[in-house]
């Protein structure tokens, strides 16, 4: 065992979500945390915390500051360099997405998501009476796609905000400079907000590189909010804390004219400490558990082609999160139940992902080999034995 890997002991003792939210015979494999300790710096940092008892109101400003972490981090990891005034310091990215579109639209006004994605981005569109432009992902048989077309079509003159989640959550895509492009000048033409949420960028595998949207050019830059935080790479999601980037002062001063800073409330000591520590010096660790990472995704990969063959599956470019299309398998319920009831593990639902969900499960890989083997087994086992005596529907 790798020394960053918890044993299931010591992860079930926890009060983690993930591992409490199912029957103790079941391996969870869903919500987007790591089964992994910390980095020892971030641990380090909260130690420090505790020991002096560092518990009033924060003030971390300039060099010690969160901008100049994230200044530093965008500008060495993705040669992007941000002005560090219009970086704001923020608890959670899902507030922002609902943020940003209570702010540059109205009722009614359309939002562009690409499904499948990360459900909260549904919720914001529903939840402020938006219209959803929905612009799917494309299979073209060996990755999804943007469909820029799709998207020129959907797009009328009452849609005012377009999502960019990058790396893309549940298929994994890192989208590449040109597919950005192609977003980032229609949003140009036709005068629309880009809310980009970047918060997998540093979970990124060999052979692709992260682009932020704010690298593209001034014109793009100028319209775009970003979202980030250190909680997905580092595994710290439930110490509240994250960026929202403006990429101008006129975004920042219209978005603060509807929500008011008090609005989104403070990030905790604690949060702000850690991301530092993890930007900052958090890096060998990251290193160490990419590799566990990019095993485990071709073990995913291969498992699949070999035992699941009746199950479609890309592996993913960056994030820790397979996206397994059960449609083929012809299975008697939803396969989120399926697996639930029959494998013992808990996966993400695809239904929660949008209409092209329906036939999917979302499997989180970040874990250990022997856990990841646990996982994938139960499920096999549980299709082999629902196809007994009959071959898989992708086999015949
Ligand atoms: C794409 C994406 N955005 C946002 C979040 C949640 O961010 P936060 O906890 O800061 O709201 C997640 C969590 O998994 C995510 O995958």
């Amino acid at each position: 065992m790798e020394t960053f890997e918890l044993a299931v002991d010591a992860l079930r003792a926890r009060q983690c979500i993930k591992w409490t939210r199912y029957d103790a015979d079941v391996l969870p494999a869903w919500v987007a945390d790591m089964d992994f300790a910390v980095a020892e710096p971030v641990q380090a940092a909260i130690t420090r915390l505790v020991e002096c008892q560092d518990y009033g109101y924060g003030h971390r400003t300039d060099e010690a500051g969160l901008a100049a972490a994230f200044a530093r981090r965008m500008r060495d990891r993705f040669g992007w360099d941000v002005d560090r005034e219009r970086v704001q310091t923020v608890t959670e990215v899902i507030q922002c997405m609902f943020a940003a579109v209570l702010a540059f639209s109205e009722p009614g006004d359309g939002v562009v998501i690409q499904t499948p994605i990360y459900p909260p981005f549904l919720r914001t569109v529903e939840q402020t009476g938006r219209r959803m432009v929905d612009n799917p992902l494309r299979d073209d048989g060996t990755r999804f796609v943007l469909d820029v077309d799709g998207l020129r079509r959907a797009v009328d003159d009452r849609t005012r905000v377009l999502f960019v989640c990058n790396p893309h959550n549940p298929t994994g895509r890192v989208f590449e400079r040109d597919e950005l492009l192609a977003l980032g000048e229609l949003a140009v033409e036709r005068d629309l907000l880009i809310v980009a949420d970047e918060i997998h960028a540093d979970l990124v595998y060999p052979g692709r590189r992260h682009i932020p949207m704010g690298t593209l050019g001034p014109a793009i830059a100028a319209r775009t909010i970003t979202l980030t935080s250190a909680t997905k790479a580092f595994n710290i999601a439930g110490l509240r804390c994250a960026v929202m980037y403006f990429g101008s002062d006129q975004l920042r001063e219209r978005f603060r004219r509807t929500i008011p800073d008090s609005l989104l409330g403070q990030a905790s000591v604690v949060g702000v400490d850690a991301t530092i520590a993890a930007w900052r010096h958090g890096q060998p660790w990251l290193d160490a558990v990419l590799a566990r990472l990019l095993a485990n995704r071709d073990r995913v990969a291969r498992f699949v082609a070999e035992e699941l063959p009746g199950v479609r599956h890309h592996a993913p470019e960056g994030t820790y999160l397979a996206w397994l299309d059960c449609r083929d398998l012809d299975l008697p319920e939803r396969p989120y139940q399926f697996f639930l009831d029959r494998a013992r593990v808990g996966l993400g639902n695809g239904e929660d992902f949008g209409p092209p969900g329906r036939t999917c499960v979302r499997l989180n890989f970040a874990t250990s080999a022997d856990v990841l083997e646990q996982v994938l087994t139960r499920m096999a086992e549980a299709v082999h034995r629902q196809t007994e005596g009959r071959p898989l529907a992708a086999t015949t």
